[in-house]
C-alpha cells in the first residue's frame, strides 16, 4: 500500500485545473481588490504548474511522449508566461487587464486539452509509457510546496521562458487609442 506521501503525478497536475474556478470567479468579480486577489492566485497556481512540469514532468516524458506534443506544451507555457508577467506588473484599472485575463484563460483551456486529451494527450501517453507516476508525484509535490513557500515569502518572480528567446519587442498602443489629428 502506498505511503501517505505517495501522490500520483497526473492526479496532482490535473488538480491544477482549479484555476478554471478562479477564472470563472474573476469573470463575476466587480471590485479591483477582488480581481487583483484572484489574479494573484491564478498567477501563483499557473507559475508553479509551469515550473514543476518543466523541471520534472516534461523531462521525464522526453522520448516517451510524442515530441511535437511535448514541444507544444513548452511553447504554450511560454505564451502564458508573457500574459502572467503582464498581469503581475499591472492593476485591474489598467486598459486591457480584463482582456489579458480572458485570453490567458483561453490559452490555458487549450493547454489543458492538449495535456489531458484521452489516449492522445501528454498525460495519457506518459501513463501508457509506464513512467512511475508515484515517484514522479512525490518529486512534483515536494517542488510545488517549496515553490509556493518561495512565492509567499518573496512574491511571484518574473517567469522564465524555456522556448521564447532573444526578442526585443517594440511597445506601442492600438491605433484606435490615438487622438484624431
Ligand atoms: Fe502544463
Amino acid at each position: 500500500m502506498p505511503s501517505q506521501n505517495h501522490f500520483d503525478a497526473i492526479a496532482l497536475l490535473k488538480a491544477d485545473r482549479k484555476v478554471e474556478v478562479l477564472f470563472a470567479q474573476f469573470e463575476a468579480a466587480k471590485g479591483a481588490a477582488k480581481k487583483q486577489a484572484l489574479v494573484q492566485s491564478i498567477c501563483t497556481e499557473l507559475s508553479a504548474h509551469t515550473v514543476i512540469e518543466e523541471e520534472i514532468f516534461y523531462p521525464a516524458c522526453r522520448g516517451k511522449v510524442e515530441e511535437g506534443l511535448l514541444n507544444e506544451g513548452y511553447v504554450e507555457h511560454d505564451g502564458s508566461k508573457v500574459l502572467i508577467a503582464e498581469l503581475i506588473a499591472s492593476a485591474p484599472n489598467e486598459e486591457f487587464y480584463d482582456a489579458k485575463v480572458k485570453v490567458l484563460s483561453e490559452l490555458i483551456e487549450h493547454h489543458v486539452h492538449e495535456e489531458e486529451k484521452r489516449s492522445e494527450g501528454i498525460f495519457s501517453q506518459a501513463r501508457a509509457a509506464g513512467i512511475d507516476m508515484n515517484a514522479l508525484g512525490e518529486c512534483l509535490l515536494a517542488r510545488k510546496e517549496a515553490i509556493l513557500a518561495e512565492y509567499k515569502a518573496g512574491g511571484i518572480p518574473a517567469p522564465e521562458t524555456r522556448t521564447f528567446t532573444g526578442h526585443t519587442l517594440e511597445q506601442g498602443k492600438p491605433a484606435d487609442n490615438e487622438a484624431p489629428v
